[in-house]
């Protein structure tokens, strides 16, 4: 079954068994200053599984975009992907084990008709944290699977969450897969990697603190995933899933441009397929981001730089990126408009950023060869050069790091980040430990932030100009950033009127409300709506008094009282005609 299918016949197998559609959020988590991407379907619901109550209910299914880097040097084999879309069913303290196993097991064999005897699964055995799961055990057991085909395994491998180091998670149970032609054995080996895992139902009904312990939630949850790109390629036949339809034409143009076989090079042309998608999600978002040397932009720099050097290992050298991000949006056109209306923007940052890098991959080819035979013929391991190729022909840390292993080195990476620090204020290591970090962070001091972001848009339409939407935001503890349209500096008489706005609105005292409607409602109220964001049918209104109105997930202060005293860091340039506010609450 293709992509697109597998995807139509999950969402109306759960439609039908209650859950509401929800559309996939931004590949580019919002106000969240713990990860850079959306790592799973249950990223947008964190404040649901933590009791906060959905307008759409308490069953919900979506297709989510997600992107993880934790498995990027997996890249290159058969399964593994950076960029992937994620079936995924909730229940927000709905039905619960039973039921979710249910359902999963009525989709696999009765709605995708796979044949039970090529099914196994795993539970959580049990520890201090959490029972043994016989729940889950029984309901498999009464479905039919043997006793043979159910293996209890530890927290490593059956327990999910919290995605960072705090936040909801729970025991799971996870389906897999007998993906050979073999025969199938009697009894399910977890250390034999043809049976793969295709769906992972997590039973969320934790809370882990940041000090390590476990609490019980509100409510209990059910979270599931399901890999498109695997599930569709096993129901074609495919044990690789390049040679779905979601890759074979990249994989095909790949071959064209080097005239070379799939065959031959099947890791290096993977690398590109797949990073190639990832890049061209990451700019197509709505929320989308141009290469640069923090946070995302770091990331997408990362696949396009790596993309234009397995290419030139390829022997391709000449300008090609923007052929084949064409090919990504051709083949997801459909499915994300966001990629045809970016398309522009898409193919103009991947090749400004292939111009840029194309120039000095050579020269610092170069000099890293001449730099590491030097060091094999005095018999050193170490190299200690990799600030010098980053600063001087942009070569991120993980490329040097994957030629030097090419070449039986090793880098100092301590070295690196040591020179690094020096040179940023921003350095890269924070960005790749933000992203290693947790999920939506909804502490007392963020939403705090979030609140005041609402009013600080309200008061630069009245001070500034009335036609001022949001461009972007990012919270952290320390700070809230906001962009928005306006195509001229700041004067700053013009700061301190908004301060002075935001600092009059908080003394008023106004009420936050909160308010479930219809999305043509909303937006006919008068809600600001986040421009490019796709809403699912019904939404969440947050109001501050008659001041501020606005679609969104929260959370919020319940008194604008609550924010203290408002004041502007900085106003400067983000893009052109975008302007950014960097302030603070004291
Ligand atoms: N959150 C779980 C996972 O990512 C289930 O969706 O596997």
């Amino acid at each position: 079954m293709k992509a697109i299918d597998l995807k139509e016949v999950y969402l109306k197998f759960f439609e039908s068994k209650g859950h509401k559609r929800i559309p996939s959020s931004s590949l580019i988590p919002e106000n969240d200053p713990t990860v850079l991407f959306t790592t799973a379907g249950m990223h947008p619901l964190v404040p649901f599984l933590m009791g906060e109550k959905h307008p759409l209910g308490t069953r919900l299914t979506s297709v989510q975009k997600c992107l993880r880097t934790g498995d990027i040097d997996e890249v290159g084999d058969e399964v593994h992907h950076t960029f992937f879309e994620m079936l995924g069913n909730w229940s927000l303290g709905d039905y619960f084990k039973k039921e979710s196993i249910e359902f999963s097991f009525e989709f696999l064999t009765k709605v995708l008709k796979i044949d039970i005897s090529r099914l196994a699964v795993t539970c959580f055995e049990g520890d201090e944290d959490a029972q043994k799961d016989m729940e889950a055990f029984n309901a498999w057991k009464s479905l039919g699977i043997s006793e043979d085909r159910i293996a209890f395994l530890p927290k490593k491998d059956n327990w999910w969450g919290p995605a960072g180091d705090s936040g909801p998670c729970g025991p799971d149970t996870e389906i897999f897969y007998w993906a050979s032609s073999l025969d199938v054995p009697k009894v399910y080996d977890p250390k034999d990697k043809r049976w793969v895992e295709i769906w992972n139902n997590v039973f969320m009904q934790y809370n882990k603190s940041k000090d390590g312990v476990f609490t019980l939630l509100q409510q209990k949850n059910v979270d599931t995933g399901l890999g498109v790109e695997r599930v569709s390629a096993l129901l074609q036949g495919f044990s690789d899933n390049y040679l779905t339809e979601r890759f074979k034409p990249i994989i095909d143009l790949v071959c064209d441009l080097s005239n070379k076989k799939y065959e031959d090079y099947k890791k290096e042309m993977r690398i590109v397929a797949d990073h190639i998608r990832s890049s061209v999600f990451v700019l197509g978002d709505p929320r989308g981001i141009s290469p640069s040397n923090v946070d995302q932009g770091y990331i997408l720099r990362r696949f396009i730089r790596r993309v234009i050097r397995v290419l030139y290992l390829l022997d391709v050298k000449d300008s090609v990126l923007s052929l084949l991000a064409s090919k990504v949006i051709d083949i997801y056109g459909v499915e994300y408009p966001e990629l045809n209306e970016r398309k522009e923007f898409i193919l103009n940052e991947i090749k400004l950023e292939e111009e840029k890098f194309s120039k000095t991959l050579v020269v610092g080819t170069r000099e890293f060869e001449r730099i590491a035979e030097n060091m094999i013929k005095f018999n050193q391991k170490v190299f200690t050069k990799a600030f010098l190729l980053f600063s001087t022909y942009g070569f991120p840390l993980e490329m040097t790091k994957e030629m030097a292993m090419e070449k039986g080195l090793e880098v100092d990476v301590d070295k690196f980040n040591k020179e690094m620090e020096k040179h940023q204020e921003l350095s890269r290591v924070g960005a790749e430990k933000k992203f290693k970090g947790g999920l939506s962070d909804s502490s007392e001091i963020t939403t705090k932030y979030h609140s005041a972001t609402h009013i600080l848009g309200e008061a630069l339409r009245r001070v500034l100009d009335k036609n001022i939407v949001q461009k972007g935001s990012n919270i952290t503890p320390e700070r809230l950033r906001f962009d928005f349209n306006f195509n001229r500096k700041l004067t700053d008489e013009e700061k301190k009127a908004i301060e002075d706005e935001v600092n009059r609105v908080i003394s008023l005292g106004l009420e936050v409300d909160k308010k479930e409607m219809k999305l043509d409602e909303a937006l006919n109220s008068g809600a600001q709506a986040e421009f490019g964001n796709r809403y699912p049918e019904v939404v969440s209104v947050y109001s501050m008094g008659d001041y501020s109105k606005e679609i969104c997930m929260g959370p919020h202060v319940d008194n604008v009282s609550k924010l203290g005293h408002f004041r502007i860091l900085k106003e400067e340039s983000s893009a052109s005609g975008i302007r950014r506010i960097k302030a603070i609450l004291e």
